[in-house]
Order: C-alpha cells, then sequence, then structure tokens
C-alpha cells in the first residue's frame, strides 16, 4: 500500500516560486495605535502608492474584518486575542503568496502583537506604531465612539475604559498629528521598499 503513496510536497511550488512570479517579496506590515489614530487610512494611502509602484498588496482592517470572519467576536481580552489570532492567520496566508500585506488593528497589548508576530513569523513581520496622541484621536472623533465611550455607552474602550501598551521596539513610529499623509507615505515607502524589493 504504502510504495503507492506520492507525497505531492516535492512538487508543490514555494513561496519563493510565487515571489518570483510577482516580482516582489511578501511582508507584513502590522499598524498598530488607538482607534482614530490613522491606521487605516495610512494603510489605504500606502498601498495605493505601492500600486503605483506594481507592488501588490491586501490590506486586512478592523472594521471590515470585524464585519464578517471575526462578526461574533467583541472588545474583552479574550475577544481581541482571538481577533487577531485569526487575523495573523489569515495574513500569514497573503504573506506566504508574496503578497505586501497591511493590517490595520489597534492590537492593544505587547502580548497580542507578539503572538501575532509568531504566527506570521518575526523576520516577515514589521510594527509600525501610528503613536498620534489620544487627545487628536478623541478630537477627531471620526466615528463618534470616543464621545460614547466617555459617556458609559461603550465599555472596554480603548485608551478610555480599555489599556492601549505602547509598542517597545517598533520598527517604524508616526504620528498622524504631525506631518501630511503624503510626507507620512514618503517616510513609510522609503522604509519598506527595500523590504519588498527582490535581491
Ligand atoms: S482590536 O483591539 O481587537 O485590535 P480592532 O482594531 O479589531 O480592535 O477594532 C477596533 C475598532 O472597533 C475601532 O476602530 C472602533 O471603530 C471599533 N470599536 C468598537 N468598540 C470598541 C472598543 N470597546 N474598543 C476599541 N474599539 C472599538
Amino acid at each position: 500500500m504504502e510504495k503507492h503513496i506520492y507525497p505531492i510536497f516535492d512538487r508543490m511550488l514555494q513561496r519563493s516560486d510565487r515571489e518570483k512570479l510577482l516580482g516582489q517579496k511578501g511582508i507584513m506590515l502590522w499598524f498598530t495605535g488607538l482607534s482614530g489614530s490613522g491606521k487605516s487610512t495610512l494603510a489605504i494611502a500606502l498601498e495605493r502608492e505601492l500600486y503605483r509602484n506594481g507592488i501588490l498588496c491586501r490590506i486586512l482592517d478592523g472594521d471590515n474584518i470585524r464585519a464578517g470572519i471575526n462578526n461574533n467576536l467583541g472588545f474583552t481580552e479574550a475577544d481581541r486575542m482571538e481577533n487577531i489570532r485569526r487575523i495573523a492567520e489569515v495574513a500569514k496566508l497573503f504573506v506566504d503568496c508574496g503578497v505586501v500585506t497591511l493590517a490595520a488593528f489597534i492590537s492593544p497589548t505587547e502580548k497580542i502583537r507578539r503572538m501575532a508576530a509568531e504566527i506570521i513569523g518575526e523576520k516577515d513581520f514589521i510594527e509600525i506604531y501610528v503613536s498620534t496622541p489620544l487627545e487628536v484621536c478623541e478630537k477627531r472623533d471620526v466615528k463618534g465612539l470616543y464621545k460614547k465611550a466617555r459617556q458609559g455607552e461603550i465599555k472596554n474602550f480603548t485608551g478610555i475604559s480599555a489599556p492601549f501598551e505602547v509598542p517597545q521596539n517598533p520598527y517604524i513610529t508616526i504620528d498622524t498629528s504631525l506631518h501630511t499623509l503624503e510626507e507620512n507615505i514618503d517616510i513609510l515607502k522609503k522604509s519598506i521598499l527595500p523590504h519588498i524589493k527582490q535581491e
């Protein structure tokens, strides 16, 4: 029986084959920061800029993922952990396809972010801390959630009634209240392109 089993692994294409096909390297760009800090805005603008440079990207972001694959999760510590665990597993598949994968999630604790990095692989994981101060995020209050959180209508709100731990060793830190979007994208592009280009 065994002698008629032919493992297919040696015939399966590798990540490096897919990267060669695309002419780029798959990496994970992990944006972390408070709600309203500008994570999604940066990810969207960076994708457009990289697209113009012929680079294939895929964005995963909080509000979309939470409306779909993670629509059964809330904002307790355990649910946030599960949220990020599933996202990291999905992101890993994209990275393995050679895609530049951008994730924009609060991912509020060191433990959560380290789990994501471990699942995806430390060498592929680029942490971008969007450090826009709470006062600025709260003033923007694009979704009106800070107001609700202050009034006690939303519990466990990051920065108000739930913790956000500042990343210890991010690869890049960007405070979106200090520079224009164009300037920030320029900074990001310059430091990221060398990781995407094939030798
Ligand atoms: S994470 O903590 O699990 O990483 P995620 O990035 O997916 O969070 O979702 C954050 C988004 O959910 C926020 O931008 C906001 O729109 C919404 N949200 C709703 N309730 C909360 C809450 N209690 N804390 C933080 N964000 C919340």
